[in-house]
């Protein structure tokens, strides 16, 4: 990979995880910090790509040089891709979007009631925005999902990520492991990159910016040629 191997490519990449609100102070999240969504956006920019970071729930800062979007909602997520996607060479799908929201928001917050052992919340499906986008023509966008699973065997974690891949219509699909010490909030990562032919296009495991550069090699050789 050259230093500039992305100049002057769109590159759309969304990050941490989607906060679902239950009322005004209580919301349903997930345990993504956004270090490698973050990290691949700084490494395109790095490369000389025009950066796009739709930020969901940060717990690093964003980097410089990028346009930064911050969403909360998988909902504002979705909107905000979808207008970023338009025209983009590639969008990296590295935010952990909650598959489901309470059906209900409280206007006010949400009380005990005396005696209550037990409470259930109900929730509705979020639309699969990766698969929305994947499905969707994209001729010219290099589009790539991720998979944070928590299989440990290597083999069936490298087949849940082709199901995942050919199932959501992305190019490339990035899997990593993920569990209460792997993966999320994490320093460093390793991951596999399955491409369209469902081999393993790269490997890459370390802090999570070499990681990034690792992603980035894949999918800068996928970028169509000339078109600026
Ligand atoms: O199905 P799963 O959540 O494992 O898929 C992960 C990939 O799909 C990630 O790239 C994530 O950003 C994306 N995704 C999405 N919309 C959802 C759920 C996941 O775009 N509702």
């Amino acid at each position: 990979a050259s230093v500039a191997d992305l100049a002057g490519r769109r590159v759309v990449v969304t990050a941490g995880g989607t906060r679902e609100p239950l009322d005004p102070v209580r919301f349903l999240g997930n345990r993504s910090s956004g270090k490698q969504g973050v990290a691949i956006a700084e490494a395109a920019a790095a490369r000389g790509a025009e950066v796009t970071l739709i930020a969901a729930n940060l717990e690093v800062a964003s980097p410089g040089g990028c346009r930064v979007v911050p969403v909360s909602t998988a909902l504002e997520l979705q909107e905000a891709v979808t207008a970023a996607a338009a025209g983009a060479d590639v969008v990296v799908m590295a935010a952990a979007v909650a598959d489901f929201r309470p059906a209900d928001v409280s206007e006010t917050k949400i009380k005990k009631v005396d005696g209550q052992e037990r409470m259930s919340i109900e929730l509705v499906r979020n639309p699969d925005i990766l698969a929305g986008l994947g499905t969707a023509p994209h001729d010219g966008t290099v589009l790539v999902g991720f998979a944070a699973e928590t299989e440990t065997d290597p083999a069936r974690l490298l087949e849940l990520g082709r199901a995942k891949r050919r199932a959501k219509g992305a190019d490339l699909l990035v899997v990593n492991r993920v569990g209460w010490t792997h993966g999320f909030a994490a320093d460093e990562n390793a991951v596999s990159v399955i491409a369209a032919d469902d081999t393993v296009a790269a490997e890459a495991s370390g802090p999570k910016m070499s990681v990034a550069h690792a992603i980035l090699d894949v999918i800068a050789e996928r970028v169509a040629p000339g078109a600026e």
